[in-house]
């Protein structure tokens, strides 16, 4: 007889597309992001409202939402430290599965450990005793911050040492375990993935340690110059955001009989702030410059993985990312120049001003 995971691995499949078929007359599931104003969040809820109908995604957060954000579907405000605003929603809105965003990330962590510690810790075990009293699906991601110093670096696996030292790899690791618990003990559909940093020209990032490589195109745009927090080597797995949200939509869509684990590595590309570099002015303009001053993010960087080997992840449900570096630089180019270029014609009065341009990342909009 075969091993178990090799039967899993000529069965997944068919029945992934048997699934698919049958959901595809199933009635769409009613989903509930969370923290659904926040870098991911945001393109997130785009995209299940494209596949489920806006009526059936629920986005929900403690900041106030654009005009836009709310006109697209039903937005709640909902605290995760919040048991019982949770659970209200679930039974008004009839909610099928859980998209869990709302986290306080790496480097706020650092600076809030507070914080950090009741968002990542309370705030999961809120919506896990929800999934587990209401039968919902549970997703809820997980970070390359979940490893820690003594880690192997490189083709770092999924089950390898995890000793993380940041509030945030700490929050995480507990999350991991505490929600493949649920699902051993509970048999709750507890879904996972340690992603890596997620690029964006769309929704700003939300403070954590790779968050320079978002900065860095908005600073190339205005200044052609800028200042790094990490180290120029410091290589660190990275993925363009719709890598990402096609992965987080394939996990949490595969049946169950798919999966062989309930917390899954990603991986799509990696790099360092010198290659990125390289790569702007290879594909913006030779005259970029770069400097180096890290401050305390280096320190949380040194204890990531540099690649993350991702083979269960491509085998059990598909994960497949399409962009690399250069992909990456040319799409944020792309994005972005335009809204630079505008804004800078509109200020020399060579066009009509602007609309404000809203969410752009502190650092640059204060430079
Ligand atoms: N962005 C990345 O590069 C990255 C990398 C690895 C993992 N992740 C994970 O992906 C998920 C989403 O990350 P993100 O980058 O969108 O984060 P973000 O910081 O941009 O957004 C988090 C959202 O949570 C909300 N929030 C904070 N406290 C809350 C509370 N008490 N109740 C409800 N909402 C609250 C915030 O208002 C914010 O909109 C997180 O679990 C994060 O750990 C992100």
């Amino acid at each position: 007889m075969l091993p178990l995971r090799h039967s899993l691995l000529r069965t997944s499949l068919p029945r992934i597309a048997l699934a698919r078929r049958l959901y595809a007359t199933a009635r769409p599931p009613r989903v509930l992001v969370t923290g659904s104003l926040g870098q991911l969040g945001t393109t997130m809820v785009n995209t299940l409202r494209a596949k489920f109908g806006s009526e059936n995604v629920v986005a929900s957060d403690i900041k106030k939402p654009s005009m836009e954000q709310r006109s697209t579907g039903p937005f709640v405000y909902a605290d995760v430290l919040n048991y019982r605003a949770l659970e209200q929603i679930v039974v008004d809105y009839g909610i099928d599965w859980v998209v869990h965003f709302s986290a306080v990330l790496s480097a706020a962590g650092e600076r809030n450990p507070a914080l950090g510690l009741n968002v990542n810790i309370t705030g999961f075990q809120n919506v896990l005793d929800l999934a587990k009293a209401h039968n919902l699906r549970l997703l809820s991601p997980s970070t390359m911050g979940a490893f820690g110093p003594t880690t192997p670096k490189d083709a770092t696996p999924d089950l390898t040492i995890m000793r993380p030292n940041t509030i945030y790899g700490i929050t995480k690791v507990h999350m991991e375990l505490l929600g493949e618990y649920y699902r051993e003990k509970y048999n709750v559909d507890f879904r996972s993935l340690r992603y890596p940093g997620i690029i964006s020209a769309d929704s700003p990032p939300g403070g954590g340690t790779t968050d320079y490589a978002v900065d860095i195109f908005h600073a190339a745009l205005k200044h052609n110059s800028y200042e790094s927090f990490l180290a120029a080597d410091t290589r660190l797995p990275m993925a363009y955001i719709d890598d990402c949200i096609v992965g987080t939509m394939q996990l949490l869509e595969a049946p169950q009989e798919a999966l062989t684990q309930r917390v899954y590595n990603v991986h799509a590309c990696d790099f360092s702030p010198a290659e990125l570099a390289m790569e702007i002015r290879r594909q913006h303009s030779d005259a970029f410059a770069i400097a180096y001053r890290p401050d305390f993010r280096q320190a949380i960087a040194d204890t990531w993985p540099r690649t993350m080997a991702d083979e269960p992840a491509r085998r059990d449900w598909g994960w497949n990312p399409v962009f690399g570096t250069a992909d990456i630089v040319r799409i944020m180019l792309d994005k972005l120049g335009p809204v630079y270029a505008a804004a800078a014609a509109a200020a020399d009065g060579t066009a009509p001003p602007l609309p404000i341009v809203e969410d752009l990342p502190a650092a640059v909009v204060a430079s």
